[in-house]
């Protein structure tokens, strides 16, 4: 595929749709739509700070977690322009306890949309950079209707997944799978297109940085403290560093980037969330298909996340996703190996 830096994200897949000889356009249309959502998000994030849009609404969502003014701007957002589409037979977000259904009015199509629409919500009102994690399946079942069996599929099976990252600027990262590499674009501000800033992204087989939020160190199993305290062992050449800003999305980029790994393992100080924070679905699975298609690894510390057959929609599962090196020598401290 001709790419070349500077092109616009619309024209890189048209690209691909090109080469895909049974496209129709449909998937074209939902990542094309998926992005002004991501414009509108960005712009309003942005502006985050004059507008009172900041700070919590007052109630809390499925996950137990206090609900900010953005996050609901940013679901709303969502649901409201993808719904309309009809690309789409549901949509699930972290913000829903259940699949939202497409109204009656407007057309149903074969695609299902997974998301968090705004991850790091926690570091909004302190201006770190947050963002939005997609990923997108293929309608499996026959009927109408998209049943809960058309969400549940294993993480290996998403036609496309990524994330857009409002920081210092607005990006937006995402592989439409195996053989198609991962890409990166920068919005252009003033312009409005986002266009390719970071072609056939790479990860460092190895890296140089851990991650993880070390106040649970009293909460987790020996094995993930030996873990750890490998991580920050002087004996390693090169050492490595700690870095954790708290917003998966930004932890995530910039290790995809530099190279590194980064830990949710399980931990015992919610009794609710026995493995850890983090959702499968609209977190780990995304995560996991980007950073596998750009040379590293995902795990939950004894499999492959790609592999999880997801029983339920919100489940949470532990996270260990970057450098295929460091998650692979995790995962044999995890297993007792080391
Ligand atoms: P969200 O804002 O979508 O709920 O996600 C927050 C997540 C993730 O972004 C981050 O890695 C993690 O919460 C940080 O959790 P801790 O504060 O427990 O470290
Ligand atoms: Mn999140
Ligand atoms: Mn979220």
């Amino acid at each position: 595929m001709k790419t070349s830096i500077g092109m616009t994200v619309t024209e890189h897949i048209l690209e691909q749709e090109r080469e895909n000889p049974e496209a129709t356009g449909a998937f074209t249309s939902l990542l094309s739509e998926l992005i002004v959502v991501a414009k509108i998000i960005s712009r309003e994030v942005n502006k985050a700070g004059i507008a009172d849009i900041l700070g919590y609404v007052g109630r809390q969502n499925v996950q137990g977690e206090e609900v900010h003014k953005l996050d609901e701007f940013a679901n709303r957002t969502i649901i409201q322009r993808m719904g309309h589409l009809g690309q789409l037979c549901t949509i699930a977000s972290e913000e829903n306890a259940d699949l939202i259904k497409i109204p009656a009015k407007y057309p149903k199509g074969n695609y299902v949309l997974i998301c968090d629409p705004l991850d790091g919500s926690s570091n909004l009102d302190v201006n770190v950079s947050i963002g939005t994690i997609f990923s997108i399946h293929r309608k499996i079942s026959s009927d109408e209707d998209c049943i809960l069996g058309d969400v549940l599929q294993p993480g290996y099976k998403q036609v496309a997944a990524g994330y857009f990252i409002y920081g210092s600027s607005t990006m937006m990262v995402f592989t439409t799978g195996p053989g198609h590499g991962v890409h990166g674009f920068t919005l252009l501000p003033g312009v409005g297109e986002f266009l390719l800033s970071h072609e056939n992204i790479r990860i460092p087989e190895r890296g140089r940085i851990f991650s993880v939020n070390e106040s649970y160190y009293n909460y987790w199993s020996e094995n993930v403290r030996r873990l750890v305290d490998h991580f920050k062992s002087p004996d390693n050449k090169p050492a490595y560093t700690a870095r954790y800003i708290g917003s998966l999305v930004s932890d995530f980029h910039r290790n995809l980037l530099q190279g590194g790994i980064f830990m949710y393992p399980s931990d015992t100080k919610d009794p609710r969330k026995p493995h850890g924070k983090l959702r499968l679905m609209c977190e780990a699975n995304p995560m996991a298909f980007v950073v596998t298609e750009a040379g590293g690894y995902a795990s939950n510390g004894e499999k492959p996340i790609l592999e999880i057959e997801p029983e339920e929609l919100h489940q949470r599962v532990p996270l260990f996703i970057g450098s295929k090196e460091d998650v692979e020598l995790a995962e044999e401290y995890l297993q007792g190996k080391m």
